[in-house]
């Protein structure tokens, strides 16, 4: 009997996970002649035992297109809502893994989803995962796939935006998805000419930007645009970031550790609107009439670019020929130009932010783009 495998999609959805499950799928039966079965809206699925077969029929076709044929969630496996409570769920889990005699279960996720499955690893499951998401910040891999789909979208849309703030003489400011890391933002920011680039990783003072496009006034130039990441803080705002997260990380007890992520999680609630503030003050400070548009999840839909569905068919395929090589807790990445498995003891509760320093950030300064500092 081949390998029995099970897969799932976890976390915020992006274009190239059907091209994965696809490539796992495919890779495993014509190959290995195993046998998937794909668990239903993420981990939920898993602890509810609802599950489609995969077989050569519900594999083919879904190359090209978004979103996940599996369905997903946000839902942990040891905070799972059950009524109006969370519950931990991993022995629903474990026994579910055994009940269809798993050889492992394939995760395809983000930063969030390789905790979630080092988690389960040590519950005792075999735990292979892919690194998914537009945001591009999962650590041990140089990229994941629906990045560059996104950075497409994204770049197409600062493309649309020129010309209408060329023709009305505005200030345009367009929030790009990322709320840790500034990957796309910064990405598209560049690929699209934006004037001033705002990300997480480089706290930002107002003012020097908005002189940045007073002066761009001064040169004769009328219109600027402006890349802001979801997640972009103001100096002011990052300290108080620091300080709760530090508050966080120095907790005595679980009681306040859990009080501090919930401050946490509400002082990020409350700035979850700052791009219409920043796009008000941005107009009284340079006199220059400012609009905001906000791409969210456009980005996110639709069908995955060539880039996206060759790296995910590419991981997919790597990760069949992983499980048959006997690999165990670990997620198949790329690192160099490599596919590697990087254990999933090193991935989990890290993130891959941007580096202050890093080559595109140079970049964009050489062009005399303001990244707010
Ligand atoms: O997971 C990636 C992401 O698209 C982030 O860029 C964004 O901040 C978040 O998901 C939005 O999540 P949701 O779709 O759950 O609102």
């Amino acid at each position: 009997m081949g390998m029995q495998i099970g897969i799932l999609t976890s976390g915020g959805d992006c274009p190239g996970l059907n091209a994965a499950i696809r490539g796992v799928g495919k890779a495993l039966l014509n190959k290995f002649g195993g046998h998937l079965i794909g668990f239903l809206d993420g981990f939920t699925g898993l602890v509810q035992d609802r599950y489609v077969e995969l077989g050569p029929a519900k594999l083919s076709g879904i190359l090209t297109r978004g979103g996940t044929i599996l369905g997903t969630s946000r839902n942990k496996p040891h905070k799972m809502p059950v009524g109006d409570k969370t519950m931990d769920m991993t022995d629903a889990i474990v026994e579910n893994y055994r009940k269809h005699s798993l050889d492992a279960l394939v995760c395809l996720g983000g930063g969030g989803t390789q905790k979630n499955a080092f988690r389960l690893a040590k519950a005792g499951l075999n735990v292979l995962t892919l690194p998914k998401t537009i945001d591009n910040d999962v650590w041990g891999t140089d990229i994941t796939f629906g990045f560059d789909t996104a950075l497409g979208v994204a770049t197409d849309a600062i493309d649309r935006l020129h010309s209408t703030a060329t023709s009305h003489h505005r200030i345009i400011v367009v929030e790009i998805m990322g709320h840790r890391a500034g990957w796309l933002a910064l990405g598209a920011g560049i690929a699209g000419g934006a004037d001033g680039i705002l990300i997480p990783e480089i706290p930002y003072d107002l003012e020097r930007l908005a002189n940045t496009l007073i002066e761009r006034t001064r040169l004769g130039k009328r219109f600027s645009i402006v890349a802001v990441a979801e997640g972009a803080l103001s100096k002011k705002m990052a300290e108080k970031v620091a300080k709760l997260a530090a508050k966080k990380e120095n907790a005595k007890n679980k009681d306040e550790k859990r009080k501090a992520s919930k401050k946490l999680a509400e002082f990020h609630a409350e700035h979850m609107d700052h791009t219409i503030e920043l796009t008000k003050k941005l107009e009284e400070m340079t006199g220059l009439e400012s609009r905001l548009s906000i791409l969210g999840h456009l980005q996110r839909g639709g069908t995955p670019s060539a880039a996206d569905r060759l790296l995910a068919t590419n991981l997919g395929t790597a990760c069949a020929e992983a499980l048959a090589d006997g690999a165990e807790n670990a997620m198949i990445a790329v690192r160099n130009g490599q596919t590697v498995a990087v254990p999933l003891e090193e991935v989990a509760g890290k993130l891959k932010l941007v580096p202050p320093e890093h080559e595109w950030v140079q970049s964009a300064r050489a062009l005399g783009v303001s990244m707010g500092d």
